[in-house]
């Protein structure tokens, strides 16, 4: 196919005639240029920082291949998300296993092969015991998740509070062949304030329980990725770019620990996921029916909300409308809740969409990089194709849209 990027009612028109009615599409160049971008403004400030990708934001293979080649990190959360990082390529020392649910399979693999597992748990900590005592000529390096109030109403459920914390790094010192090499911490918030409060904290814990400087601080995920005004404005807080966040991060660790030789500056880790991801994905759907009901406008498309942001209701995404040029359209303005296809009463894609929308017609949505893909689940139609588009290789697809069988393979007829 052509290799614009422009998109035009007609070339969507062509895609869907390939690839089906709904599908998205993905830069992976901008991937890229995030990736590098957000590197870039911490390592000017502390050149020991890493990104260690948070594969579960979005794992389409070829982004965690890309950041592999960039000289990332795989942050993993799960066996199968480990195992998908083996496949690809990355060396077990660049996978960081974090997650509250990791089998006793899957924290030996890691550990054995030289991989960091964060612990998440005092159970976790029995685990590596067993471990330890069973490969007593490895030697196994661990993390400590930590659990801390960093100023907001929410109690997080991951990590150690502070007494599990110091019995865990207590019991795991009594090991012989494992050491703990650094602490971890993540929070779902993205303002700065709670990155303060955060870097903060990590520091202090990191002065209080290791002698000299900890391998490693990682400070999690949980950035803002780019985004336009109109979705900026949605959030009920200001939206950082990556340098602020570096500006506080970096600045606060490079401060603590200026008068350390470079060698043994810990590393500190990043942990983006929707920071990098965000907004290199669209998702295109196509009117399939309008109708008016009491007075409310509805038009119904070929996806669903579950494609997009399954775990967000608030939010409109940016969207742009794409019609086929025919003259003499009736272009009244309406107020038009775009619904999707399933048959949850609320799976609304968009509400209050101020415009005209007529069968046919396709919309975009911008910003769907994040926990869409990976999260939509086999609910009355399977997932639809992953397309990439880029000015040099133009369209290629990248996940085929999932048939009857990919749903059905694991079912007993
Ligand atoms: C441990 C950990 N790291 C990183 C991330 C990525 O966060 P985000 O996608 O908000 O950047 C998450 C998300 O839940 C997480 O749990």
């Amino acid at each position: 196919m052509k290799k614009t990027l422009n998109l035009t009612w007609n070339t969507l028109n062509n895609l869907e005639n390939i690839y089906g009615e709904s599908f998205y599409l993905l830069d992976s160049e901008k991937f890229k240029k995030n990736y590098n971008e957000f590197l870039k403004s911490f390592r000017k400030i502390y050149p020991n920082s890493f990104i260690a990708y948070s594969y579960k934001t979005n794992y389409i293979p070829k982004l965690c291949k890309l950041v592999n080649q960039m000289g990332g990190y795989a942050e993993v959360v799960s066996e199968m998300e480990f195992n998908l990082a083996i496949k690809i390529g990355v060396t077990p020392k660049k996978i960081i296993y974090n997650g509250p649910y990791k089998s006793e399979n899957s924290i030996k693999k890691c550990l054995l092969n030289g991989g960091m597992v964060n612990l998440d748990s005092l159970s976790e900590v029995d685990i590596i015991e067993k471990i330890a005592h069973k490969y007593p000529k490895i030697n196994m390096s661990v993390g400590l998740r930590c659990n801390f109030d960093i100023g907001t109403p929410l109690i997080s459920r991951f990590g150690l509070d502070i007494n599990e914390f110091s019995e865990a790094f207590k019991r795991i010192n009594k090991i012989r062949n494992i050491n703990v090499k650094g602490i971890h911490c993540h929070f779902p918030n993205r303002s700065l304030e709670t990155f303060i409060s955060r870097i903060d904290k990590m520091l202090y814990l990191s002065k209080k329980f290791f002698k000299n400087s900890p391998e490693f601080i990682d400070i999690g995920g949980g950035y803002f990725g780019k985004m336009d005004l109109v979705l900026k404005k949605q959030f009920n807080c200001e939206i950082p770019s990556y340098q602020e966040y570096a500006d506080i991060i970096a600045t606060k660790i490079e401060n603590a620990y200026k008068n350390i030789n470079n060698s043994k500056k810990p590393k500190l880790f990043l942990e983006p996921g929707t920071a990098l991801v965000a907004d290199t994905m669209k998702f295109v759907v196509k009117v399939i029916s309008t109708k008016n009901v009491r007075n409310k406008c509805i038009a119904i498309v070929s996806g669903s909300k579950f494609n997009i942001s399954p775990t967000s209701d608030t939010i409109n995404l940016p969207i742009k409308v794409y019609r086929q040029c025919r003259k003499n359209i009736a272009n009244k303005q309406k107020t038009i809740d775009i619904a999707g296809y399933t048959c949850i009463e609320n799976d609304y894609l968009y509400k209050k969409y101020k415009g005209n929308l007529e069968i046919g017609d396709y919309i975009v949505f911008n910003n769907v990089g994040s926990y869409s893909l990976v999260m939509k689940p086999p609910f009355i139609l399977p997932n639809c194709a992953a397309i990439e588009h880029s000015p040099k290789k133009g369209y290629n697809i990248i996940k085929r849209q999932e048939n009857l069988k990919d749903i059905f393979n694991t079912f007993r007829f």
